[in-house]
């Protein structure tokens, strides 16, 4: 069945495959949200399963927290951990200093607060994910409902001070409603094109009163986990500057390839 996955599905795999490898017993865990960080929650879920595995898990979305379940995993709110030990997680970019785009899945603010709240965050990405500059993948503010236009008007006013080289923003819908996030909040996409100070516009951002949260995450990620359609991984850690590379294989020995949904 692995044959059928796309080349991105394999690396998204391969990388989340041997991100799962850094995770210990007695580790506290926050779990990301999205297609790779789906990948991931199943091949823990089997190593919780088959090989004794004794983990506790914190999900960054409700469906992160389903599937989490689902699979084996025992999940706990960040309130009852408190503090992780590692939080492993996709990105929609990242650049060589590791800063990266999330949101793309709506789940940014608990992605960040669970991140933030972690000894070491990894990042698992196939490698369309890797940028020079950040920006070409729209940036994701998390708004609350209260007045979201006057906000969203503020936000692209805010925008021509600073070093950025589109300004147009967009609604995120479901349909033909408004997209809820599950802190009950709207996503309004942000077209940036090339973001030249990524920490500068985070703050500023952040100081917009209705905006709860921006998907640009500087100085949180450590690691990245690259993972190529033809197996390879390279991992990558910015602390210590080193970068390995493995090969990673695609047997099927359990049913992790019968569940795509995600
Ligand atoms: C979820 O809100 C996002 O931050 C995801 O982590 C990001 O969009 C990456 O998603 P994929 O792994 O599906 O590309």
């Amino acid at each position: 069945m692995s044959g059928d996955l796309s080349p991105i599905d394999k690396a998204k795999f391969v990388a989340a495959k041997r991100a799962a490898q850094m995770v210990e017993t007695g580790m506290r865990v926050g779990l990301g949200t999205g297609s790779t960080a789906a990948w991931l929650v199943r091949c823990l879920g089997e190593m919780v399963r088959d090989n004794g595995l004794r983990i506790k898990g914190v999900p960054t979305s409700t469906r992160t927290a389903e599937l989490a379940r689902q699979v084996g995993i025992e999940v706990i709110s960040l309130d009852e951990a408190k503090w992780l030990d590692l939080t492993i997680d996709g990105a929609d970019e990242f650049d060589g200093e590791l800063n990266l785009i999330k949101g793309g899945g709506g789940a940014l603010l608990q992605e960040k607060i669970v991140a933030t709240a972690s000894d070491r965050m990894v990042v698992i990405a196939d490698v369309g994910k890797e940028v020079e500059t950040l920006g070409a993948f729209p940036l994701p503010i998390e708004v609350i409902p209260f007045g979201w236009q006057t906000t969203q008007a503020l936000v692209e006013e805010t925008l021509v001070s600073v070093d950025v080289l589109g300004r147009e923003s967009s609604l995120r819908m479901n349909g033909a409603t408004p997209f809820v996030t599950d802190e009950g909040n709207h996503i309004v996409d942000l077209h940036l094109k090339r973001i030249g100070n990524a920490r500068q516009l985070s703050l500023i951002l952040n100081q917009i009163p209705g905006v709860v949260e921006n998907g640009l995450f500087v100085d949180i990620c450590d690691t990245v986990v690259l993972g190529h359609g033809d197996g390879k991984v390279e991992v990558r850690d910015i602390n210590d500057g080193t970068v390995s590379t493995d090969r990673l294989d695609f047997l099927e020995s359990n049913n992790l390839f019968s569940d795509l949904s995600d």
